[in-house]
C-alpha cells in the first residue's frame, strides 16, 4: 500500500508529536498507520467483501530461507488462532518455525489487552527481550495482537521500548510479508495499525498446532460495546463468514482427520446477523455443521442476549454437538448488568439456562464472572453468588474487573477498595472449587470418552484428553492413541481433573445424519 492508498483508506494517522524535544529522537519512526480507539469505534454502514486472493508476492518469496520465527501468544482462542495464520504465512515465505527465542530471527508476541494484567505480562516480555536484542541487534521484535489497536500501548512502545522492531495490528496480519520486509530494510520501528476492520479474507494460510483438534473462525468482531470491554475496539464491527466457506473447511477438517473442531467468535450467537442477502443465523449453521463426520463441535463464546430459541432446538439435536456450553453471565445482578449494558436481565439468564437444560437434560454450563465493577455493592455481590448456585454451573472462570482506558466503564468512579474486590474473588473461586469438584465426584466409576491430546503437562508417561464436557482426564496408555476417542475408567475424580484407567480405543461407524 502506498502512501496514497493509506490516505484513501483513512489509515494514515501518526501520534501526536511530544512536547518534549527531548522526545524526538524517538518520534522518527517508520508510522503508516497508528491505532484510534476513538476511529475503532465507529461503526460504518459499509459491506464487507471477501477475498479469497491472498497470495505471497514475489518479492517477498524465499525471504525467510534460513530464518527461523517464534510467536508467543497472549490471550483467547481468536489470538492463538490468529498465532496459526501467522505461522502459515511465515511458512509461506520459507521461515521454519522454532519453540525457543535464542533460535529465532523474528520474534512476535500476539497480545492481548483484556485485563492490566495481561499487558503487563507483555511489558514484562518486551523487557527481557531488550538484552537479546542487544546481543543479537539482527533480530527483529514485534507486537501483534489487541494490544498493538491501543493508542496508548502504541505510544507508550514508540517512546520508551526501542527493541521493537515492528507493530502490526489484529485487522492487518494478512500484510505480514509487507511488514516484515519494511522492518528488515527500515531499521527503524515500522508501525501498520489499522483502526478499521478490513475485509474478510478466506485464503489465508494456517499452520494449525496440531491434528486433532481445529479452531474454526466464523465471524470477526463485536458489536456488543459491554462497557468494560475493549475487545469491540481492538477486533471491529462483527462480520461474518458466508455459510458455504465456514461448511467448506469444516468438511476438509473432516476430510483431514480432525477429530473436533470449535467455532470461534467473540459471540458466536450474532452469527448472520450482518448478512442482508440471506436469513441464516447460528442455528442453521449449527444444524449444517452438525451433519458432517466429524466427532466434535464445540463453540465459543456466545452470549444471552442472541441465544435464540432455533438454537437451543439444534443443539438438543445433539450428535457431534458437545453438550457443554459456555454462557458468560458477568454478574448476577441486574443493576450491575445494566451499567455493564449486557441488555440482559439476572431473570432473563435464569430463564435462558432453565430453557436450556429443559431442552438438553444433560447439558453442562460454565460462565465467565466479574468482581469489583465499579460501585458494586455487597448485595449486588451476593447476587451473583446467588445466581452461580441457582443456575448449577459446573465451573467459571473469574477476573477482578480491570479498568481499560477509553471505555465507558472506565471514566465510572469506583468506590470499591481493590482489598473487598479480592476478597469477593476469593469468595466467589471458593465457591468454583466446590463446585467443581462437585461435578467430578459422579464421575468416579463411570466410562467416559476422552480425546487424547497428548502427554500430560505433569509426567510424560502420562496421557491427557478431555471428554465431551471438557473434564481433563489423565490415564497411562500407549502412545499411540494420541489423537484419538478412547474409553477410559475413571479412577478418581479431583476438583479440576480426572484420573482413570484406559479401556480402548472407540470404534464409531460412520453415520451421516
Ligand atoms: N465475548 C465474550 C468474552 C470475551 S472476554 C463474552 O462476551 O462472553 C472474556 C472474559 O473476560 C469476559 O467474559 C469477561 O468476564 C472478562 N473481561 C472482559 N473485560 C474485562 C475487564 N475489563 N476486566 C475484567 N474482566 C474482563
Ligand atoms: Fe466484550 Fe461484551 Fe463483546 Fe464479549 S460481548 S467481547 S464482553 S463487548
Ligand atoms: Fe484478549 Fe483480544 Fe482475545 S483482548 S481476550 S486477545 S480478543
Amino acid at each position: 500500500m502506498n502512501e496514497q492508498q493509506r490516505k484513501e483508506a483513512g489509515l494514515v494517522k501518526t501520534p501526536e508529536a511530544p512536547s518534549n524535544e527531548k522526545d524526538y529522537s524517538q518520534y522518527f519512526q517508520t508510522v503508516y498507520a497508528a491505532p484510534s480507539l476513538k476511529d475503532a469505534k465507529k461503526r460504518g454502514k459499509e459491506e464487507i467483501s471477501y477475498h479469497d486472493d491472498f497470495k505471497i508476492d514475489e518479492r517477498f518469496q524465499g525471504m525467510g530461507t534460513g530464518r527461523k520465527f517464534y510467536i508467543r501468544t497472549y490471550g483467547c482462542q481468536m489470538n492463538e488462532h490468529d498465532t496459526e495464520v501467522m505461522a502459515g504465512i511465515f511458512r509461506g515465505l520459507g521461515y521454519e518455525p522454532t519453540d525457543t527465542v535464542e533460535d529465532a530471527n523474528v520474534i512476535l508476541l500476539n497480545t492481548c489487552a483484556i485485563r492490566e494484567n495481561a499487558e503487563n505480562k507483555v511489558f514484562g516480555e518486551l523487557g527481557h527481550l531488550k538484552a537479546l536484542k542487544r546481543r543479537n541487534p539482527d533480530v527483529l521484535i514485534g507486537i501483534c495482537g489487541c494490544m498493538s489497536q491501543e493508542e496508548s500501548v502504541v505510544n507508550k512502545v514508540l517512546k520508551t521500548y526501542d527493541q521493537v522492531d515492528m507493530i502490526f495490528g489484529t485487522h492487518n496480519i494478512h500484510r505480514l510479508p509487507h511488514i516484515l520486509h519494511e522492518a528488515y530494510f527500515s531499521k527503524e520501528m515500522v508501525v501498520e495499525v489499522w483502526s478499521k476492520e478490513g475485509d474478510i479474507i478466506e485464503n489465508l494460510p494456517k499452520a494449525r498446532i496440531g491434528n486433532t483438534k481445529a479452531w474454526v473462525n466464523i465471524m470477526y468482531g463485536c458489536d456488543k460495546f459491554c462497557t468494560y470491554c475493549i475487545v469491540p475496539y481492538t477486533r471491529g464491527k462483527e462480520r461474518s463468514r458466508r455459510p458455504a466457506d465456514i461448511i467448506q473447511e469444516v468438511r476438509q477438517l473432516a476430510a483431514q482427520g480432525y477429530q473436533e473442531i470449535t467455532v470461534l467468535g467473540q459471540n458466536v450467537n450474532a452469527y448472520g446477523k450482518d448478512f442482508d442477502d440471506v436469513d441464516y443465523r447460528f442455528g442453521d449453521l449449527m444444524d449444517d455443521l452438525r451433519k458432517i463426520d466429524i466427532a466434535r463441535i464445540r463453540f465459543t463464546t456466545s452470549h444471552p442476549r442472541d441465544f435464540d430459541d432455533h438454537l437451543i432446538e439444534v443443539l438438543a439435536k445433539g450428535g457431534n454437538l458437545v453438550d457443554h456450553i459456555h454462557l458468560p453471565v458477568q454478574s448476577g445482578s441486574s443493576e450491575i448488568l445494566k451499567i455493564m449494558a449486557r441488555k440482559y436481565t439476572r431473570e432473563h439468564y435464569l430463564e435462558l439456562a432453565q430453557k436450556i437444560k429443559t431442552a438438553i437434560p444433560n447439558v453442562t454450563l460454565t460462565t465467565d464472572i466479574i468482581v469489583g465493577f465499579p460501585n458494586e455493592t455487597d448485595e449486588q455481590f451476593e447476587e451473583t453468588m446467588s445466581l452461580y448456585k441457582e443456575v448449577g454451573f459446573d465451573t467459571a472462570y473469574t477476573y477482578i474487573y480491570s479498568p481499560r482506558e477509553g471505555t465507558p466503564a472506565a471514566k465510572m468512579v469506583d468506590n470499591i477498595p481493590m482489598e473487598v474486590k479480592k476478597q469477593r474473588l476469593q469468595r466467589l473461586n471458593a465457591l468454583v472449587n466446590e463446585t467443581s469438584a462437585e461435578a467430578m465426584k459422579p464421575y468416579k466409576g463411570k466410562i467416559v470418552e476422552v480425546l487424547v491430546d497428548g502427554e500430560s503437562k505433569k509426567n510424560p508417561e502420562v496421557l491427557a484428553g478431555y471428554t465431551e464436557k471438557n473434564k481433563l482426564v489423565n490415564f497411562k496408555a500407549p502412545h499411540s492413541v494420541i489423537g484419538k476417542i478412547v474409553n477410559v475408567k475413571i479412577i478418581e475424580a479431583k476438583t479440576w481433573s480426572l484420573d482413570g484407567e484406559y479401556i480402548g480405543v472407540v470404534e464409531k461407524e460412520k453415520v451421516m445424519i
